[in-house]
């Protein structure tokens, strides 16, 4: 087990996250539609209210409106904030130059000189992990991000990246992955195992499943646009996963399903980023963290997922 360094540290301590894809994506999200800037400010100020600190950007959500967004309300605010964005990496980037090029827009919009933690959006096939690491190695060298951290990277990527970054003195942060009660992935293949031998911190993306662990949607009542038809087969399957949560969440008081979902992935050891849309959710999402599920109740949620995530194998 290698000892977290004291560069990635502050992100050890950081229990819950807030997203920020919501924030200006119409296609999947319906920005302009179910939410507005005025619900994000209110998003962002109730979870900054609520200990939430830490907030997950990326150059690619809302084409930089994201980003944007993030750093008006930055200017704006007094409490300190720890800033994660993402490097897009687009097939004509293919070269380590491109990543601090990229970095220096992203700080353009955020009005930042630099970010608590830039990351890799996802691996690609033009440029290596090592290449992508020698880019990365740049920004800490400049001064404009504090740690590097991946997205999306295997086990077997991830450790040439850290290998490769190490090389330059740095050990890398994290690891972002789809991770949740109904993706259990990262547990299943050795990714979060891994990380904590290397004390690599792995970010949980979608822990909500898109809004699916939150008790609201069904089979008879889905998600509107993409993600209706991206969640039927797997909507018919969650009753009993869902009516277990509920259960749960009973024997803590005033839980709920969506608290159960996101305390469940901290037990579990990941950092959760869930995004939120209004200050109810936003509220509820916070409450996520500060408490525990007993070891018993984690068992019984891995069984029961365990069970739908079965089904849905072909
Ligand atoms: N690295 C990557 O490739 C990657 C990929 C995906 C996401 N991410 C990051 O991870 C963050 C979170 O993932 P995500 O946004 O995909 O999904 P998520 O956090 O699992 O779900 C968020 C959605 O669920 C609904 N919701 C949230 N809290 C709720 C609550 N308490 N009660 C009821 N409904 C609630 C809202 O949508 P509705 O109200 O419309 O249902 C909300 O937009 C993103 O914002 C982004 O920062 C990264």
């Amino acid at each position: 087990m290698t000892e977290v360094s004291n560069e990635n540290r502050f992100l050890h301590a950081v229990e819950m996250g807030l997203g920020a894809w919501q924030w200006g994506d119409r296609i999947i999200w319906g920005y302009g539609q179910t939410h507005t800037d005025k619900e994000i400010r209110e998003t962002f100020d109730v979870s900054l209210n609520l200990g939430v600190r830490f907030v997950d950007t990326a150059e690619i959500y809302g084409s930089g409106y994201s980003e944007r967004l993030l750093g008006k309300f930055l200017k704006e605010i007094e409490q300190p904030v720890l800033v994660a964005t993402k490097f897009f990496p687009w097939p004509w980037r293919f070269t380590a130059g491109t990543i601090p090029r990229a970095l220096k827009g992203s700080l353009e919009r955020l009005k930042l000189d630099s970010v608590d933690l830039y990351q890799i959006h996802w691996s690609t096939p033009v440029m290596s992990p090592e290449t992508m690491m020698d880019g990365m190695a740049e920004c800490v060298q400049r001064g404009w991000t504090r740690t590097v951290g991946v997205s999306n990277f295997d086990e077997r990527k991830m450790i040439r990246a850290y290998v490769a970054l190490m090389r330059h003195g740095i050990p890398l942060a994290s690891n972002q992955v789809h991770y949740s009660l109904l993706r259990r992935d990262p547990e299943k293949d050795g990714t979060l195992a891994r990380c904590k031998d290397l004390g690599i911190r792995l970010i949980a993306y979608s822990p909500l499943e898109m809004g699916l662990l939150t008790g609201k949607y069904s089979a008879q009542n889905p998600p509107a646009g993409v993600r209706g038809a991206q969640y039927a087969e797997m909507l018919k399957r969650i009753p009993p996963l869902i009516d277990l949560m509920q259960e749960i969440a009973l024997n803590h008081g005033d839980k709920t399903v969506s608290q159960v979902a996101l305390n469940w992935l901290i037990c579990k050891g990941a950092l959760p980023i869930p995004g939120a849309k209004n200050i109810r959710q936003a509220e509820q999402n916070a409450g996520g963290a500060g408490w525990r599920l007993t070891d018993d109740e984690v068992a019984k949620l891995d069984e029961e997922s365990d069970k739908v995530n079965q089904k849905l194998l072909p």
